[in-house]
């Protein structure tokens, strides 16, 4: 019998989706749930798997990898999708839909299928991974081949035996990861009104953090942080503290309207305190260690980074490309940063790095200047020439009976 791997959450609809892909396609259905830094019970979605109907359920923990190949890299290009969603959704799903190849291969699948709906990015992002790293397999949307309504849905799940939540739930949809949490749907699809408090998890409000702020050291090595207030730490470990302290402080909240793939704009809310952190610190370090014209050419690159992970063109060449660029400016972005969290604002205060292109001499106004500023004039001049040049023709084109005036 043919086999599919379907990416499974343990929600309501990928518990759906193993029954009715095993009904409709005929195929066996092994259930792999990957673990990417959302904080819920593994072993007990495993078992749900199984019991709605799974022939073989997995879990896979790829946090470590999540952190060395996707967030390590989006830090370096300090990744935030249009100048806010640190696109941590984006990040994570080519890394499911790689784990879900891998397991369909070893399983000998035919198919691979994932339950998002025909509306969002996330499906973009799980097909063209699978295209790009196993063209041969044949992809299944339940959700959104279905057809079904969300009551239609719930029948289908009682008529199954598959276990429906009490009461009507949340009514947001979220998705979390390591590097973020995103809230959608109820009331936040209103942009006319403040996101509804009870919207966030990971992050108080400004009224409800400290009174004092909260300084931390965050050191890096060559682009990745390596260490907290001067504890050495495995990246998984050194974000979830962050989430936690900087979501006492009310740092991370995000709402905006964003532009999705598929061309619909949606409100969102994300909390990401970790993320907002950590990429305030990095460009810092980045200002202290990168020279002027590296520092102001980078964030062209950035912002087509930011486009092709949030567009699901992760294996790409493009994507390899800008990646050689980045690892490259990041050799020298070491040393440690000063962050100052209070009340929602975290802002860099202090930096060092034996790397600093700061120079006390060059840039003081006090006895140890070294600048030669008789230089000056000279440079001004014939840095000048260009827009003196242009000036005085446009004078004279105004005024063509005075010519050189
Ligand atoms: N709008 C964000 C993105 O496209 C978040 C999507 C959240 N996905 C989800 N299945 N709830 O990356």
């Amino acid at each position: 019998m043919s086999k599919c791997v379907l990416a499974y959450s343990g929600g309501l609809d990928t518990s759906v989706a193993v029954r009715w892909i095993a009904e409709q396609y005929d195929v066996e259905v092994i259930a792999l749930a990957v673990d990417v830094g959302e904080e819920k019970n593994y072993e007990a979605i495993r078992q749900k798997a199984l019991d709605v109907g799974a022939i073989e359920s997995l879990v896979v923990d790829v946090k470590q990898e999540f952190f060395d190949d996707f967030i390590s890299r989006a830090i370096g290009a300090n990744l935030m999708y249009e100048h806010q969603y640190p696109a941590f959704t984006a990040l994570a799903r080519p890394l499911l839909a790689k784990t879900q190849v891998e397991v369909a291969r070893e399983y000998g699948a035919q198919y691979v299928a994932h339950g998002c709906t025909g509306k969002g990015n996330d499906q973009v992002r799980f097909e063209v991974t699978y295209a790009a790293l196993a063209p041969e397999l044949k992809v299944i949307a339940p959700a959104r081949e279905w057809g079904m309504t969300r009551e239609q849905e719930i029948d289908y799940a009682q008529q199954h035996n598959i276990p429906v939540p009490v009461g009507k739930g949340s009514p947001y949809s979220t998705d979390t990861n390591l590097w973020g949490r995103s809230i959608e749907c109820g009331q936040i699809e209103d942009p006319t009104r403040e996101g509804p408090e009870d919207a966030w998890e990971w992050t108080n409000s400004i009224a409800a953090a400290p009174e004092e702020p909260t300084y931390l050291e965050i050191a890096f090595e060559q682009g990745v942080p390596v260490a907290l207030d001067g504890e050495e730490l495995p990246g998984p470990q050194l974000i979830s503290r962050l989430n936690t302290i900087g979501g006492e402080n009310a740092v991370g909240r995000i709402d905006m309207i964003e532009n999705r793939l598929v061309g619909i704009k949606s409100r969102e809310l994300y909390e990401a305190p970790a993320a907002v952190i950590l990429l305030t610190a990095h460009r810092d370090l980045e200002s202290l260690t990168l020279d002027r014209e590296t520092m102001h050419f980078k964030p062209y690159l950035e912002l087509r980074y930011a486009e092709l992970v949030y567009y699901g063109l992760w294996y790409t060449p493009l994507r390899e490309a800008i990646d050689a660029f980045v690892s490259e400016t990041q050799k020298r972005v070491t040393g440690k940063v000063t962050v100052k969290l209070h009340k929602g604002s975290c802002q860099a205060v202090a930096r060092a790095s034996e790397r600093s292109l700061y120079q006390y001499e060059l840039a003081t106004y006090a006895a140890e200047d070294i600048f030669d500023q008789s230089a000056s004039p000279g440079f001004i001049h014939i840095w000048g020439l260009p827009a003196r040049v242009a000036a005085q023709i446009d004078r004279n084109a105004q005024n063509p009976s005075r010519p050189g005036q």
